[in-house]
């Protein structure tokens, strides 16, 4: 009888991260230490590659917690040197490295016409630049390895939208969408996956700084009609994501770009109205 090649032999440690070893950049705050604590949580040893030494140490504090190994890389990732460096030596410290997340990114928000060439550069280094280095290294590290590996590149919304304030950002997350299929293909004859992930609204200390908006009484008013799922983001959603993408579960997936927005570009323009359900830009 032929083996039904069909038929996968899908089991629950699927999702296990046991033994790989995983560097986040921006593991320090926000959705990069969510990503990193859901990695640790399925089995992973969590290198923090961050440029606040102090938030770096909490997170792999966290991580040890979990009974899992843990390091710090202080760095700048728009330092292309010391982004390198500090990939190079986290893999050689840990022993391998299986899962790269380029996570580190974020603006406030400027009109174009309004942008120095300093904030310009500063916003394509961190938001894109950063970006191809990271994988770029990486990739050559897995490449050597000869064991596969998964790359997972935060963009955003922003990315597949129009986002007026937010040109060069939106510019910048686009690219990394674009990328990612690129490099999935660059990559693919080495068992090495790169997929993206695209939250929209993640209500961070960052966010806090800059849209404040989004945490006054109205804002989350606001957020419940614009959200199909009737809620922001949470570290959760993005690090369930990533999860999955970095596992076996996602084993024949590569240059995707998951949205997890809680459905705001399925929505897109409509908006949630109490009295008549769903209306096209809230009327
Ligand atoms: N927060 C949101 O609503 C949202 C929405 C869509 C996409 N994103 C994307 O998610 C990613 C994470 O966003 P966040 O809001 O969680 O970030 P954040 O501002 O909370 O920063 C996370 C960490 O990155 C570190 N960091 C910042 N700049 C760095 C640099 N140059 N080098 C090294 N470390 C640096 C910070 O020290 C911090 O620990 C970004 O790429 C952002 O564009 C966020």
């Amino acid at each position: 009888m032929t083996k039904d090649v069909s038929r996968a032999s899908l089991s629950r440690d699927a999702v296990l991260l046991t033994g790989k070893v995983a560097i986040v950049t921006g593991g320090g705050a926000g959705i990069g230490r969510g990503i990193a604590l859901g990695l640790a949580e399925f089995g992973a040893d969590i290198v923090i590659l961050d440029m606040n030494a102090e938030a770096a140490e909490t997170v792999a504090a966290l991580v040890r917690e979990k009974g899992r190994r843990a390091q710090v890389v202080v760095a700048d990732v728009t330092d292309r040197d010391a982004l390198r460096a500090g990939i190079e030596h986290a893999a050689a410290e840990m022993g391998r490295l299986d899962i790269l997340v380029n996570n580190v990114g974020g603006t406030r928000p400027i009109k174009l016409v309004e942008m120095t060439d300093r904030q310009m550069d500063r916003q394509i280094d961190l938001n894109l630049k950063s970006i191809a280095v990271g994988t770029q290294t990486a990739a050559k590290l897995m490449i050597a390895a000869g064991a596969g590996g998964s790359i997972i590149n935060i963009t955003s919304i922003e990315g597949l939208r129009a986002a007026p304030g937010y040109a060069v950002y939106a510019g910048c997350k686009a690219g990394i969408v674009n990328f990612t299929r690129t490099m999935a293909l660059e990559l693919a004859e080495h068992g090495i996956r790169v997929n993206a992930i695209a939250p929209d609204i993640v209500l961070t200390e960052t966010m806090a700084r800059y849209i404040p908006a989004l945490f006054t009484e109205e804002g989350r008013a606001a957020q419940t009609r614009y959200v199909p799922l009737g809620r922001p983001g949470n570290f959760d959603d993005c690090a369930g994501a990533a999860v999955f993408l970095a596992s076996s579960m996602s084993g024949y997936i590569t240059g995707t770009t998951l949205n997890v927005d809680g459905g705001t570009w399925a929505s897109s323009g409509w908006i949630r109205n109490d009295a008549d359900g769903w209306t096209l830009f809230g009327k």
